[in-house]
């Protein structure tokens, strides 16, 4: 019989340990038992990208993540990017450009234009779309968020 079980991980630079099923989305227990619920919920079936997360400096759907695969792991969401009080360029692009309208996949779009400028701090806009091909919005264009991630490039 599957039990609950205690993995630690570390999530934004903290140590945490939760006490949950093996097979329990890593979506669920950062929202639920970690109380960040700054990663969204959109399709709960790896296609839009709103649950967004990184793991081990990697872009991944948390809604398709068990538990279980990250003991040990360092996790940075949405919660995470910011300095202090000092917002990521990428964020206050977003609030300056008016990247997010309801807001649902603007963390995971954030935490993908963050990963795509940590591989190519440069991009061209080309590199900015298929960089974001992995987030849907349903609320926009799509130009806004594309200018805003332009943006954030510029401000470096
Ligand atoms: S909620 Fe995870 S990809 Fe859509
Ligand atoms: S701002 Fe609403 S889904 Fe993108």
């Amino acid at each position: 019989m599957v039990e609950k079980v205690s993995l630690n991980f570390t999530v934004n630079g903290e140590t945490k340990t939760v006490h949950a099923w093996p097979m329990a989305r890593l979506l669920d227990v950062l929202r639920e038992e970690l109380q960040l619920t700054g990663t969204k919920e959109g399709c709960g079936e790896g296609e839009c990208g709103a649950c967004s997360v990184m793991i081990d400096g990697e872009l991944v759907n948390s809604c398709l993540i068990p538990v279980a695969q990250v003991a040990d792991a360092n996790i940075i969401t949405i919660e995470g990017v910011a300095d202090g009080e000092k917002l990521h360029a990428v964020q206050q692009a977003f609030i300056e450009c008016g990247g997010a309208q309801c807001g649902i996949c603007t963390p995971g779009m954030v935490l993908a234009a963050i990963s795509l400028l940590e591989r190519t701090p440069q991009p061209t806009e080309e590199d900015i779309r298929n960089g974001l091909a992995g987030n849907l919005c349903r609320c926009t264009g799509y130009m806004k968020i594309f200018d805003s991630v332009l943006k954030a490039v510029q401000a470096h």
